[in-house]
C-alpha cells in the first residue's frame, strides 16, 4: 500500500527537470525523448514485475489469455468429463501444480466432492488462496520428497504443470508417491512437445525450462515404475469428451493406483 502512495510524489518530483517538456512552446531534443522513452519502459518492467503495482488486477487476464497452454486451466474444463469416467471416484480429490487453489475451488463447488491441493512452488495470490491455506485445505511442498499424506489418502490424485520441470531421475520417486497417496487412480495432465511456450516469469519461478514429453515417452517411463494406464477409464473419458464437444490442448493419462 506504501509503495503504491509514494510512487506519484517520486514521480512527480522526477519530472522536475523534465517540466519543460511539457510546456506547449518548448522543442524536445530527440536524445531526451529517447531517455524518456527507456525510462518509461524501465517503469513499465518494473511494475509488471512487482505485480502487487496497478497492474496486479491485469496479471490475472493476461495469464488467463495465454491459458491455452496451461494444463491447470485444462483440469478446471475438464471436471465434467472427469466426474463422467470416474463417478464415485470423484469424492476425494487431491490435485497437485500450480495454481491449486483454482482448481480446488472449482472441484468444491461440486455435489458430493472433497477437495485439496498441493501448490509444488510458491504460493502466489495469497488473496484468493488464503482461507484455503488457513484450512490447511491447500499446501505448499516441494514433489522432488514424499507428500505429508498417508498411502491411499484421496480416491483421486490429479497431477498437472508439474511433472514438466522433474527430471527422470525425480519423477522415479514422485509419480510412485502420487500413486500412493491415491486409491483409484492417478491423472495427468501434460503438454504436447512443441506445442506448449515457456513463459519468462515460469522459468525463473520453476528454475528450470520445462520439459514436454511425447505420449510414447510416458508410457514407456509409466512402464519403468510398474504403472499401468486404466484402459477402461481412459475409454470412459474419450467417450465423454466426444459427447460433451471437449478437446483437450493437454495429453491426458490416466494410472492406476498400487495395489
Ligand atoms: C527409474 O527407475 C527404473 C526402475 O525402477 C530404472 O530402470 C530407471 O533406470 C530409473 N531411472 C532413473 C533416471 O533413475
Amino acid at each position: 500500500m506504501s509503495r503504491r502512495q509514494t510512487n506519484p510524489s517520486r514521480r512527480l518530483a522526477g519530472s522536475g527537470p523534465f517540466g519543460g517538456i511539457f510546456h506547449p512552446k518548448s522543442r524536445v531534443s530527440p536524445l531526451l525523448s529517447v531517455v524518456l522513452i527507456i525510462v518509461g519502459v524501465v517503469l513499465l518492467i518494473g511494475l509488471f514485475r512487482g505485480g502487487s503495482g496497478i497492474f496486479a488486477g491485469n496479471k490475472e487476464a493476461i495469464s488467463k489469455v495465454e491459458g491455452d497452454y496451461s494444463c491447470t486451466l485444462e483440469v478446471q474444463r475438464a471436471i465434467p468429463i472427469l466426474k463422467k469416467a470416474y463417478g464415485d471416484n470423484m469424492r476425494k480429490v487431491l490435485h497437485v501444480g500450480p495454481d491449486t487453489c483454482s482448481v480446488v475451488s472449482k472441484l468444491l463447488r461440486e455435489e458430493e466432492t472433497e477437495a485439496w491441493g498441493v501448490e509444488p512452488y510458491e504460493i502466489e495470490d495469497a488473496g484468493s488462496c488464503k482461507s484455503l491455506v488457513h484450512k490447511g485445505i491447500v499446501r505448499e511442498a516441494d514433489i522432488k520428497f514424499p507428500l505429508q499424506y498417508r498411502p491411499k489418502s484421496f480416491s483421486l490424485v490429479i497431477v498437472s504443470d508439474a511433472l514438466e520441470y522433474l527430471s527422470p531421475k525425480y519423477l522415479n520417486k514422485t509419480l510412485p508417491d502420487l500413486a500412493r497417496v491415491s486409491a483409484d487412480g492417478l491423472v495427468i495432465f501434460t503438454g504436447y512437445p512443441g506445442k506448449q511456450r515457456a513463459k519468462v516469469a515460469e522459468l525463473s519461478k520453476f528454475g528450470r525450462p520445462a520439459k514436454m514429453r511425447s505420449s510414447s515417452w510416458w508410457i514407456r517411463f509409466f512402464g519403468q515404475i510398474s504403472l499401468e494406464v486404466n484402459e477402461a477409464t481412459a475409454k470412459k473419458f474419450e467417450q465423454a469428451a466426444i459427447k460433451l464437444s471437449y478437446k483437450p490442448s493437454c495429453q491426458v493419462f490416466h494410472l492406476r493406483s498400487y495395489h
